[in-house]
């Protein structure tokens, strides 16, 4: 299953979308189809919106956003952040003002993925290899 991020270029509108549309417009907010938020990654380390992934025990992770913490105001801010070990998949939601970071029920292990999404910069992921 492949969830996509739809983000209204108009209003700021986002939607997830888990089954896809198959009409031709697909899904229109202010009269426009909507645009997939393409994931985008980088190096962790220079990268403010690069999830880091922190061993907290055999079965938890702390995910922080990013290695230099980033914004939580109104304005700016992380919406959520997630991670996905296979088919499970965890999000905690973010308020203002609350630290970009979240602690899964998840083993920080190869292959699971950390994601999180900045209101303003969009979808950023980072896969775990090592
Ligand atoms: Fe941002």
């Amino acid at each position: 299953m492949k969830e996509t991020i739809l983000k209204c270029r108009i209003c700021g509108a986002v939607t997830e979308v888990i089954v896809e549309c198959q009409c031709y417009e697909g899904f229109v907010c202010c009269g426009q189809s909507m645009q997939e938020e393409i994931p985008q990654t980088a190096d962790q380390t220079k990268e403010k919106h690069v999830p880091v992934g922190e061993v907290v025990s055999k079965w938890e992770t702390k995910v922080t956003v990013g290695s230099t913490l980033h914004p939580m105001t109104e304005e700016h801010r992380i919406l959520w952040i997630e991670m996905i070990d296979g088919s499970m998949r965890v999000r905690k939601y973010l308020e203002a003002g609350e630290r970009p970071e979240a602690v899964f029920p998840i083993a920080f292990k190869p292959g699971v993925i950390l994601r999180e999404y900045c209101n303003v910069h969009g979808l950023w992921v980072y896969e775990h290899k090592e």
